[in-house]
């Protein structure tokens, strides 16, 4: 069962964040962390920036591991999570753009860049903390219901749902949204030493509860947290409102 800590505010969720980050980095300078897009790691990646900031902490043997990218879109593209990352994470955390790493969506290379991509993290040492948000329908990372609990890196089919919820970063055209990305499969994301998962808002709390009352199931990505050894759940009082 995973650690439920319900907040009053984004700030504070990304306060709780952040400080374990710092602490993190404070202790192991050459820390790995898993990142994810999506508004919910927003306000928690700002306060773990200016935390670094207060705390002068040198992040240059940092690296990062995102946890999905989109297939066939432009990495230059302002919406591929290679951009997004890029400009909400690597930038304002003053990390090496070098040490930043992002799943390649690269049609042309999709057999072997899973693999390369999970060798690459077990390389670093392994994810020390991740960050998760969570899909409407429960998935994590772009794991949609359905997907493997055991899965690697690889490429995978979004769902239409998805499609429409990622809609507005493509000017509300879901025929702009791609069809496929490459995930960091949920046997990835279980790898990682800590997850902190973030939801906030309404929209989130039946997927929640699935995720964190229900069974166990591929049905429900996200409830193979109630597995992981150290998995914590922050929730505003919307998303926990179905607990
Ligand atoms: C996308 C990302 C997920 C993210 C989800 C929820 O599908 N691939 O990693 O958790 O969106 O996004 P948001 O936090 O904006 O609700």
């Amino acid at each position: 069962m995973a650690e439920i800590i319900i907040v009053d505010s984004q700030e504070q969720a990304g306060d709780i964040y952040a400080h374990c980050v710092a602490d993190l980095i404070e202790s192991k300078p050459n820390a790995v962390l898993g990142l994810a897009t999506g508004s919910s790691p927003l306000v928690a990646y700002e306060r773990l920036a200016a935390l670094i900031k207060e705390r002068k902490l040198d992040v240059s043997g940092v690296q990062g591991f995102a946890l999905d990218e989109y297939v066939g879109l432009d990495p230059e593209h302002p919406e591929s999570y290679r951009s997004t990352i890029n400009r909400t994470v690597t930038v304002p955390l003053g990390l090496n753009p070098q040490s930043v790493h992002v799943p390649n969506g690269d049609p042309a290379g999709l057999q072997t860049a899973g693999a390369a991509y999970d060798a690459a993290i077990e390389e670093a040492g392994g994810i020390d903390i991740q960050i998760l948000g969570i899909g409407s329908d429960g998935h994590i990372g772009f794991n949609e219901p359905g997907s493997s609990l055991a899965s690697g890196t690889r490429m995978k089919t979004l769902t239409e749902q998805t499609r429409i919820d990622n809609a507005r970063f493509f000017d509300n055209d879901i025929e702009q949204v791609p069809v496929h990305c490459i995930t960091q499969g949920i046997g990835t994301i279980m790898k990682a030493r800590q997850l902190i998962l973030l939801a906030f808002g309404k929209g989130k709390a039946d997927a929640v509860a699935a995720a964190v009352e229900g069974g166990v199931s591929s049905l429900c990505p996200a409830s193979a947290l109630q597995f992981h050894p150290h998995a914590t759940v922050i929730v505003d009082e919307e998303a926990a409102s179905k607990l």
